[in-house]
Formats: C-alpha cells, sequence, structure tokens
C-alpha cells in the first residue's frame, strides 16, 4: 500500500521537477560547461527561467542525429526560438564553455565553433529570463549580451526586432541552417526577400493596416497583434491585430512564410500567414517549377519546354538536355562570357508571372518583344525575362531562377521566355528519351514538407471556408458568367442565396436609420449619400442607388458580394445593402473627415499640411494598387477623382465608389460604351475608343496627385486676385487677366524648367520643400503619360512614394499632349469669359472630343 502511494508520488515529483525546472537554475556562472552528453537525461537542459516556461539545452531537433545546437527551447510546446551555431553545428560530446569572456562553442576535438562576440566587460553570470531571453550579466546585473538581439528566425513577446534587424529561415525544422529566406524590417515596412529578391510586402497584405508613414524603429508582437512603430512605440505605423493571446511568436518558417501563431491548449493556432498564395514564394515548386492553387496547397508542374527530372525534383529542366541554364553573373563578374551564338530562349507560353514582378516593376515599358530580349541577352544578370502584350511591359528574371506563378485567365497576355546556352552541357541521361511523351505530363508534385503541412492545412481550411463563402472573384471588365446564371427568375423577394454577401439590411431598417432620408452628405454617379446611424449606435452612409442600369437583383447582389469581400485599409468598407423592389441602398462606414476636394479645395479651416497629402497620396496609391492586384480580382475604378477620396481619422485616405462601375454597365464588352468617370481626370484614351484598363486609373491618380500638390483644381480661372498672390510666379505659360490655368502644362514646363517650388499650394508657405514636391509631381507626370503602357502601375507608384523604387523621369514626348490640351484650355476660356466650374467640365470635354485620334502631329 506505501509503495503504491509512493511509486505515483515520486512520478509526480519526478514530472514537476522536469516540467517546472526546479532541477536546473535560472542562473549558471563561468567556468560551466555543459555539453548533451553531461546532461543527457534531461534532454540537454541546463539552464531554465523562473517559472519553467523556457529552457536553455545542447539540443538536437533530430532525434537520432548528430547535429547538437546551444538553443533556447519553448517547453510547452518544444519549439526551438534562438539557437547559437546554427550553422555550426557539434555533436554530443560538443561543449559549450561559459567564461568570464562569454559564451564559446568547441566541438568534441576542440575547434571552436560559435563564440559572442567581444563583451566590454566581465561576466559574471548567464541567465534566462521568462521572456526567453539569454542574457549574459556584468556584476552588477547589467545585461552585456542577449539573445534578443541576435534572433535567428523567431521574434517573442516583450522582444524588440530593430530596423534594418533581419531574420533568416532555417533549412528545414530539424536542420536550423540558415536556408533560401530573409525577413528584413525597413524605417516603413517588413520585406520578405529570396537571394536579395522581394516577395512579399507586409504593408501589402489584406491583414495589415497602414496607420502612418512615420518613420519605424521596431516591430513587436504583443497579446493584441504585431506592430510596426516609431517615435520610441508612440506612433504605430503598421498593425496586424490578432486574437487575444497570453503567448505567441512571429517566425520566418522554413517553408518561407512569415507566420504569427499562438500556443493554446497544447498547440499552435495560425493567425497569420504572409503571404498567404503560397506561389508567392520564390521556390514553392522550385526553379521554373510552375505553381497553381497557391491559397490551397501548391500543385507543381512543369511549364512547356520544361520537364521535372525526378519526381522528388527541386524544379525542372529544359526538355532538350542539349540546353542548359544561363548561368548567372554576379556583380564581381559582369562578363558576358558565353558567346552569342550559343545565347538562346526557350518560351514557356502564356499564363505566368514571376514573385518579383510586382515588387520591382518592369526593366521597361512600352517596348516590342525584340526589344525586351536584347535587352535580357545585354545584362549577364538576366536569366529570363516576361513580356506582357498589351502594355508592351518588360519584366526580367534575374540573377537565381525561382518558380513561376501560373494562372492562364489572369495573366492570358503574358508570356515568358526563359534564357539558356546551347550545346554547353552534357546531355543527362533520361533527359531525351520522354520528351512527347512527358510533354503532356504536367508531372504533379504536390510540395507538402512536413514543415509546411501544418501551415498548408490552415490555409487550406480558411480556403475551404473561403470557398464556402463563395468569396470567388471574378476579373474586373470582363463577366462570361453571367451568361451561365440562370434568368433572373429569382427575382422572388429575398429567396436569393449568393454567397459572400455583406450583411442584408431591410429597407425600412435603413429609413429609420438616416431618419427618412434626411440628411444629404453628397452625391456621386450613382445617387445621393445620407448619414445614418445604425442601432448599435455607429454612423454609416448611406448610398441611394437611383442610376442603376437595367439590373437584375442577382446581378446587384453578385456585384455587392465581390465588393463586400474587399477590406483594405484603404478602401471604404460596404457594412451591407439593402434590395427591396427597385430600392438598392449600399450601406458603407462614415468618414468622419468628408471627401478629400471639400478639405484640400476648400478655403475654411485648416490647411492640408504637406505629410497629410503625402499619406493621402500614398494611401490612395495603396489603395489602388490593392484593387489593381492585391487580390485575385482586378477592379479598374473608372472614376478616380477627390470626391471619391474619403478622409478617415488621421486623414487616412480611403477610395469610394469601387466595384461600382460594373453595376452601371450590363454590356460584357471590355470596352466602356458610354462614357464614364469625370471629365478632367479622364484619361485620353476615353475618346480614343482604346481599351481601358487599370491604366486608366493610373492617369486619373496622376490628376489628383497634381490636384495635391497645388491645393487646387487642376482647370480653374487663374485671376490676379485670386490664388498666386505670391508674386514670385512668372507664370510661364500665362499672360494677364482673367484666364484658364490649366495647371498639368503648368506643371510639365516647371519641371522641364526645375522649378518645383512654384507648383506647391502657396498656402503652405515655406512649410515644404522642393526635393518633397518634385517626388510627386514627377510620379504625377509619370502617371498622365498619354500612352497608357508607359505609365507605371500603381505598385510601382507606391514604390517610387516609398522610396524603393527609383524616382523616374517623365518623358516629355508623352506630355506634349498637355500643350495641345493647354492651348484648347486658353481658347475656350475667352469664349466663356466667366467662372462656372460645370462649364469648364464641359469646354474640357469638347477640348477632348475635337483631338485627332493620334496626337502625333504635336510630339
Ligand atoms: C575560472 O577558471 C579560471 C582558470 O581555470 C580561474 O582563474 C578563475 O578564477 C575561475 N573563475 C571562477 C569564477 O571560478
Ligand atoms: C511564466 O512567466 C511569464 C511572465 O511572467 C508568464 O507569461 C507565463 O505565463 C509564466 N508561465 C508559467 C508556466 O507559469
Ligand atoms: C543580481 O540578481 C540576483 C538575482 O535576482 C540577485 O540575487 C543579486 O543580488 C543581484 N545583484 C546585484 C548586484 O544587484
Ligand atoms: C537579407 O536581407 C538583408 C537586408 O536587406 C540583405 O542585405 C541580405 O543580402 C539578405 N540576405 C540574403 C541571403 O538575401
Ligand atoms: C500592444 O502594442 C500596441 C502598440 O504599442 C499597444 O497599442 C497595445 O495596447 C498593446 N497591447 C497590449 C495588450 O499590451
Ligand atoms: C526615445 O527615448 C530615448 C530614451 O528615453 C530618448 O533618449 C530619445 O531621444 C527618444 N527618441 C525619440 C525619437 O523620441
Ligand atoms: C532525388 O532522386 C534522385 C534519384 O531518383 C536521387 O539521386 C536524389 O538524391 C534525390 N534528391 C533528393 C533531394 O531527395
Ligand atoms: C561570383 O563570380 C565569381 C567569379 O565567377 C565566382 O567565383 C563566385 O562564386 C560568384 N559568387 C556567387 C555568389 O555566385
Ligand atoms: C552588366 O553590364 C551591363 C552592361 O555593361 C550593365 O548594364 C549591367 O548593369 C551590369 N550588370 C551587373 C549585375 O553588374
Ligand atoms: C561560341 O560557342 C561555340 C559553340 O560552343 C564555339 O564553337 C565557339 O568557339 C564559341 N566562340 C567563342 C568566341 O568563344
Ligand atoms: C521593335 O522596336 C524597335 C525599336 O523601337 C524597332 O527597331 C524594331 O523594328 C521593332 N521590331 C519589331 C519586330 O517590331
Amino acid at each position: 500500500m506505501g509503495t503504491l502511494l509512493l511509486f505515483p508520488a515520486a512520478a509526480f515529483l519526478c514530472c514537476a521537477l522536469l516540467v517546472s525546472g526546479i532541477s536546473y537554475s535560472e542562473f549558471v556562472y563561468p567556468n560551466f560547461t555543459a555539453s548533451n552528453l553531461q546532461f543527457v537525461e534531461n534532454s540537454g537542459t541546463f539552464l531554465s527561467s523562473r517559472n519553467g516556461s523556457f529552457k536553455a539545452a545542447i539540443f538536437n531537433p533530430r532525434s537520432n542525429q548528430i547535429n547538437f545546437y546551444l538553443c533556447v527551447i519553448h517547453v510547452a510546446s518544444n519549439m526551438i526560438i534562438w539557437s547559437a551555431n546554427r550553422d555550426s553545428p557539434i555533436s554530443n560530446s560538443g561543449k559549450m564553455y561559459l567564461t568570464q569572456e562569454g559564451i564559446s562553442i568547441f566541438d568534441e576535438k576542440g575547434n571552436l565553433k560559435w563564440s559572442t562576440p567581444k563583451i566590454s566587460a566581465r561576466v559574471n553570470a548567464m541567465m534566462l529570463n521568462e521572456l526567453g531571453n539569454l542574457i549574459l550579466l556584468d556584476r552588477y546585473n547589467g545585461s552585456l549580451w542577449e539573445s534578443f538581439h541576435q534572433p535567428t528566425d523567431t521574434i517573442l513577446m516583450g522582444q524588440l526586432f530593430p530596423v534594418s534587424g533581419s531574420l533568416f529561415s532555417a533549412l528545414s525544422n530539424s536542420d536550423l541552417s540558415v536556408g533560401d529566406y530573409n525577413l528584413t524590417l525597413t524605417s516603413s515596412d517588413v520585406l520578405l526577400q529570396w537571394r536579395g529578391q522581394t516577395y512579399w510586402k507586409l504593408s501589402m497584405d489584406q491583414n495589415a493596416f497602414v496607420n502612418s508613414n512615420y518613420m519605424a524603429e521596431y516591430m513587436a508582437v504583443n497579446r493584441t497583434g504585431l506592430y510596426l512603430l516609431g517615435g520610441n512605440g508612440t506612433v504605430v505605423i503598421i498593425q496586424v491585430a490578432l486574437p487575444l493571446s497570453d503567448f505567441r511568436v512571429a517566425s520566418l518558417e522554413s517553408s518561407g512564410h512569415f507566420t504569427i501563431k499562438r500556443f493554446v491548449a497544447g498547440k499552435w493556432v495560425n493567425d497569420f500567414t504572409g503571404p498567404s498564395d503560397s506561389c508567392q514564394i520564390p521556390l514553392s515548386c522550385g526553379r521554373i517549377g510552375s505553381c497553381s492553387d497557391g491559397s490551397v496547397s501548391n500543385t507543381c508542374s512543369c511549364p512547356a519546354n520544361f520537364h521535372s527530372a525526378f519526381l522528388n525534383s527541386t524544379g525542372c529542366v529544359p526538355m532538350d538536355s542539349t540546353y542548359s541554364f544561363y548561368p548567372a553573373c554576379n556583380s564581381t563578374d559582369n562578363t558576358t562570357d558565353s558567346n552569342s551564338s550559343t545565347l538562346s530562349y526557350l518560351k514557356i507560353g502564356y499564363g505566368y508571372n514571376y514573385f518579383s514582378n510586382q515588387f520591382s516593376g518592369p526593366v521597361r515599358e512600352g517596348v516590342n518583344l525584340t526589344v525586351c530580349q536584347n535587352l535580357c541577352s545585354g545584362d549577364c544578370s538576366c536569366t529570363g525575362f516576361l513580356y506582357e502584350d498589351s502594355s508592351g511591359d518588360c519584366y526580367w528574371m534575374r540573377s537565381y531562377l525561382g518558380s513561376l506563378m501560373s494562372d492562364t485567365e489572369r495573366w492570358k497576355d503574358q508570356s515568358g521566355y526563359i534564357k539558356v546556352l546551347a550545346g554547353s552541357s552534357p546531355a543527362k541521361p533520361g533527359g531525351n528519351n520522354n520528351d512527347q511523351s512527358s510533354s503532356k505530363f504536367p508531372l504533379i508534385v504536390i510540395v507538402l514538407l512536413p514543415s509546411t503541412a501544418f501551415v498548408i492545412l490552415i490555409v487550406f481550411l480558411g480556403f475551404l471556408w473561403w470557398r464556402m463563402r463563395g468569396a470567388s472573384c471574378s476579373e474586373g471588365s470582363t463577366k462570361p458568367d453571367r451568361y451561365n446564371n440562370p434568368p433572373p427568375s429569382e427575382e422572388l423577394e429575398d429567396s436569393l442565396h449568393i454567397p459572400g454577401l455583406p450583411k442584408r439590411f431591410g429597407c425600412k431598417e435603413m429609413e429609420a436609420a438616416t431618419d427618412n432620408f434626411r440628411t444629404l452628405i453628397g452625391s456621386g454617379g450613382f445617387g445621393a449619400v445620407y448619414k445614418g446611424t445604425l442601432p448599435d449606435n455607429s454612423v454609416v452612409a448611406v448610398k441611394k442607388i437611383t442610376n442603376l442600369g437595367v439590373q437584375g437583383k442577382r446581378e446587384f447582389c453578385t456585384e455587392i458580394a465581390v465588393i463586400g469581400n474587399i477590406h483594405h485599409v484603404n478602401l471604404v468598407k460596404l457594412r451591407g445593402f439593402c434590395a427591396q423592389g427597385s430600392l438598392r441602398l449600399l450601406v458603407y462606414e462614415y468618414m468622419s473627415h468628408g471627401s478629400l476636394d471639400r478639405v484640400l479645395f476648400s478655403n475654411v479651416g485648416p490647411v492640408l499640411e504637406w505629410q497629410e497629402r503625402f499619406d493621402i497620396a500614398l494611401g490612395t496609391a495603396r489603395g489602388l494598387a490593392y484593387l489593381h492586384g492585391g487580390c485575385q480580382h482586378k477592379i479598374i475604378h473608372c472614376d478616380i477623382k477627390p470626391e471619391n477620396i474619403l478622409l478617415h481619422d488621421n486623414f487616412q485616405a480611403k477610395i469610394s465608389d469601387f466595384g461600382l462601375s460594373k453595376l452601371l454597365n450590363p454590356e460584357q464588352s471590355g470596352l466602356f460604351t458610354t462614357m464614364r468617370g469625370t471629365r478632367g481626370y479622364l484619361a485620353p484614351e476615353w475618346l480614343t475608343n482604346s481599351a481601358i484598363s487599370e491604366k486608366t486609373d493610373v492617369y486619373s491618380y496622376g490628376m489628383v496627385l497634381l490636384e495635391i500638390v497645388s491645393g487646387r483644381k487642376n482647370c480653374l480661372f487663374r485671376t490676379h486676385s485670386h490664388s498666386l498672390e505670391g508674386g514670385d510666379s512668372s507664370g510661364t505659360s500665362l499672360s494677364s487677366g482673367s484666364e484658364l490655368l490649366y495647371f498639368p502644362l503648368f506643371a510639365l514646363e516647371m519641371y522641364e524648367q526645375g522649378r518645383y517650388l512654384e507648383l506647391s499650394d502657396p498656402r503652405l508657405e515655406s512649410r515644404v520643400t522642393a526635393e518633397e514636391i518634385e517626388k510627386l509631381v514627377r510620379v504625377a507626370l509619370c502617371c498622365v503619360h498619354e500612352e497608357p503602357s508607359h505609365r507605371p502601375s500603381m505598385a510601382t507608384v507606391v514604390g517610387m512614394l516609398e522610396g524603393g523604387i527609383p524616382l523616374a523621369h517623365p518623358r516629355i514626348e508623352s506630355l506634349n499632349f498637355l500643350r495641345f490640351y493647354g492651348r484648347r484650355f486658353a481658347e475656350a476660356s475667352t469664349v466663356a469669359g466667366q467662372r462656372n466650374d460645370e462649364e469648364y467640365a464641359l469646354l474640357y470635354a469638347q477640348a477632348n472630343i475635337s483631338l485627332p485620334t493620334s496626337l502625333s502631329g504635336f510630339r
């Protein structure tokens, strides 16, 4: 009986010792040594935090092998959160020494494998604190060195990860050596990189909220989320709000994903994964592997002219084995060593994209295929290129080749070419025999590394949920499925079950909320907007759609489902809708500061400061970039203007009315038959019957940017008593009297003369520098290039504003049309003779319409 009682008690005690770590101390002192053998019964553990949450050990993540590391381990999950000698493992008899000079790690032969950097004072103790930080202390308990300052691939709560700090992924969960991927914190963003090329940005992630353009100082995770902070922790620059948790970590996984997970009830729960599309990961399918369905699991295959060498392949090789990949040069060796007779390109066909394109922009825009190929041939760092037929954009694959992203719909006019050398490699066995049979294959390899299985499972479950909500996005301008839908027999009230629909409000309820549409707060192309208050006291803006084309309820709801599923900090959120009878209401979040035009052009109230203007410009660019490419579907706004840029607290810009142009446009055609958008912001292609693309929005954005700089409408009368009273501006393009100033032309002229300060809002006085104005004006002029393909993408605009992509120079030859517009304005204004915005809009349209389809005569 006694022994029976004693035995469980002893077992309990033993467990308690292991778990609570009473058997190890919180401190060790110099002349301490540890090896795995020495502490083998505790799996190498020699140090524990006070309450046992963390331990330090000479540990081997693989069970039966010889790679031992000095690690800090989260006890409950057995997760390695830090390792010292990740690139120089030791055997189980290798030793760690703690001396007064610091920590050093030797292999069994006594060779030094790793040590702490030289330390200024003598070490008095080593401790592991309750946050999981391994610290060397001096004799006053001051910190001499901390593992938190040398993070490997994981950040813990309480750890401040500084700007220009890096995390490096491990090769795998059991091999901790530095792998392929790299996380870097810049002063404005978190970047994931592969061999120096960016493949993900936190600010572009749909779960990240960008709050400010302040300079970031560090990143941290806490109980409520992930934060990029500046101003000594007082300013939140970017935040990712997450469920409340007492313990969470942020890690760069060996798969290349940046994840944030919390540990609850004995297991890890993933709260955040970036990129959410695994195909964005450079090596998702190995070299030149074609990756599709990245939000489920990676389905890998090889593109045309390539096949996978082995079933376990880490990529694809040319099908014709007389070709070999072009060896990328590096900066030290830029000789075009391969003679051009051996240089060749293998076409992989249409429907591909490359991970870096979104972040580095095209090498050249608006060129033909030959030019694009010659550019690539002329630089040894180019190892392949992608060419977009519609825009003539030429993108490079640089140095190391990664995986391709495949989507035959999305990138249907973009083709890829891989640079190869002919006859320079011996034929690989088996390479030639299966070319015809395998040309159709595609060898499907589901890449499910054990380390990523969990992440992918979570993503997969998320996807299922998302599919069930039916958030299937459709392409911006075409809607083939509309013809497959059953006819609108389901006009039957409320019998609609369109997945992904936002909250449906009762129309009576909305009448009450708006007090029978009492407070009009705006009106636009789609109808009037009223202020309302929901029963939960939240304030909303209710748009009563009047100008609806002939459209059934199903069509309406389908579009609403798409819009309702778009979430971005710079896009106004749709909270719900109501559709009863002929009444159509859209319920949006309410923006406290109204629209940009009121704040920008108004002479009452405080003037919009430069930093606020810049934040608005950047926020609008981010919102548009997201609409154009951040989510599955491409949405062209078609009506970017200050009235549609709303301002929230802290002058955070939010674009409104996106996705609505489709409601007005029942034609399936990609061409818009009726004129949309607002004159003055309309790109020339609206009038020349060219196709409308996302570059049409870029033009309108450029026009808005100029108005943000000047603080007034682009086409306005300039009278002597009005705006330019500063007296210093000479008014190059203008003479005297009351006349129309076409500001874009003025901006072009001032750009040519380098006189940027003349363009700024006089109300800002000297609170803005020429460099700051130059940045916005150059970006704006590039955006209004006449030729759509010469305009940068919105992602490139964001890069230029943030500083990650060099500022481009506008092309004068693509801006000469402004001179023509300007002249028409001058003429029109002398006829009109009185100030009336409506009339100018009309005149502007006339000026536009009488344009010759080609402006070549004016170039
Ligand atoms: C550690 O060992 C060295 C040399 O063996 C000795 O000089 C030193 O006093 C020792 N220090 C402590 C704290 O025991
Ligand atoms: C240990 O202490 C930390 C910090 O005080 C606390 O967050 C954690 O929950 C504690 N762990 C245990 C097992 O008590
Ligand atoms: C350093 O910390 C330890 C443990 O908390 C304490 O016992 C010791 O007195 C401290 N020493 C000094 C000099 O503060
Ligand atoms: C990791 O990021 C840093 C900072 O951007 C960069 O200097 C370094 O080259 C990157 N390392 C790798 C292996 O890409
Ligand atoms: C987490 O950090 C942010 C930014 O410093 C702060 O606003 C928030 O209150 C913190 N949350 C908790 C639970 O401490
Ligand atoms: C941040 O705080 C430190 C110490 O409190 C201070 O020296 C420093 O000037 C502060 N920096 C800023 C930008 O406020
Ligand atoms: C892949 O398979 C080949 C032969 O089938 C083998 O030689 C090679 O070691 C394998 N590679 C990996 C990484 O497993
Ligand atoms: C760069 O080129 C030199 C000379 O060809 C080569 O020795 C070196 O390994 C290359 N470095 C890298 C990182 O490829
Ligand atoms: C290689 O040389 C070409 C032509 O001289 C140059 O344009 C290119 O920038 C160089 N590339 C690298 C990686 O140095
Ligand atoms: C170019 O490559 C071909 C084929 O390998 C070879 O015969 C020829 O000598 C090379 N020319 C030069 C200038 O290296
Ligand atoms: C491509 O453009 C270049 C320069 O603009 C021109 O010389 C060349 O003839 C064009 N090639 C084709 C095939 O159109």
